[in-house]
């Protein structure tokens, strides 16, 4: 299926966005764990997000207009090695900026490498993210490169890890960009949720 995606533009700071009713959708995580991909995957428009095998590709708050329905927004990934400090912590003035003060933010979805273990800028920005009070779901992404028995090996440890510190785990879902697995799950957990929200209108 192939939705009506259209590219908005890109924006270094939050102020410069658009001001939009619209719900609006954030991918994070760290740089190459799949975000652009996954983007490309859920809206079935192939080259709507840019995406590179080298990290660091996505640079900017990147949004895309939905159906005219929602707002889906790419974000820089986190953890890129090869950044220079000074890079960094723009990628973090900029991207938590956006989180923080985004009004129509409505769920963020975190994405992480599906083949490894919590790492601790993962926990880090999920302790960010709820410690400031914003909504957010679990994406790992890559299923396809191991076998669902790997894939459930990480994901009970992940389980674990965050089962130390949080009472209630957030919403999780396997993906994969290449088969298209999760795709049909995370537009319907997106569907449901403005259809919530239009109701309250
Ligand atoms: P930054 O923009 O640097 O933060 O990276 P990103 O998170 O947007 O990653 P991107 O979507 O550009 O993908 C990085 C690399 O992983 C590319 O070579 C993709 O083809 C590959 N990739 C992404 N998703 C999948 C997937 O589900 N399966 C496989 N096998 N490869 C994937
Ligand atoms: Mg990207």
């Amino acid at each position: 299926m192939k939705l009506n995606a259209k590219f908005i533009s890109s924006y270094d700071d939050y102020k410069k966005c658009p001001e939009n009713s619209l719900p609006e959708y954030a991918f994070i995580g760290r740089s190459n764990v799949g975000k652009s991909s996954l983007i490309n995957a859920i809206t079935g428009v192939k080259n709507l997000a840019m995406t590179s095998s080298k990290p660091g590709k996505t640079q900017l708050i990147n949004m895309f207009n939905i159906e005219d329905a929602w707002v889906l927004v790419d974000l820089p990934g986190y953890g890129f090695a090869k950044s220079s400090q000074s890079s960094r912590i723009k990628w973090g003035q900029m991207v938590h900026d956006y989180l923080k003060n985004r009004e129509k933010l409505t769920n963020v979805f975190l994405l992480v490498d599906s083949r490894h273990e919590p790492l601790k800028n993962d926990l880090e920005q999920i302790t960010w993210l709820a410690s400031n009070g914003i909504p957010f779901s679990l994406v790992f992404t890559k299923v396809d490169k191991q076998s669902i028995t790997q894939t459930n090996k990480i994901l009970a440890t992940w389980n674990k890890v965050l089962g130390e510190d949080w009472e209630e785990l957030p919403k999780t879902f396997t993906t994969s960009s290449e088969s298209g697995k999760g795709k049909d799950e995370l537009l319907t957990y997106i569907n449901e949720i403005n259809q919530q929200i239009s109701k309250l209108k």
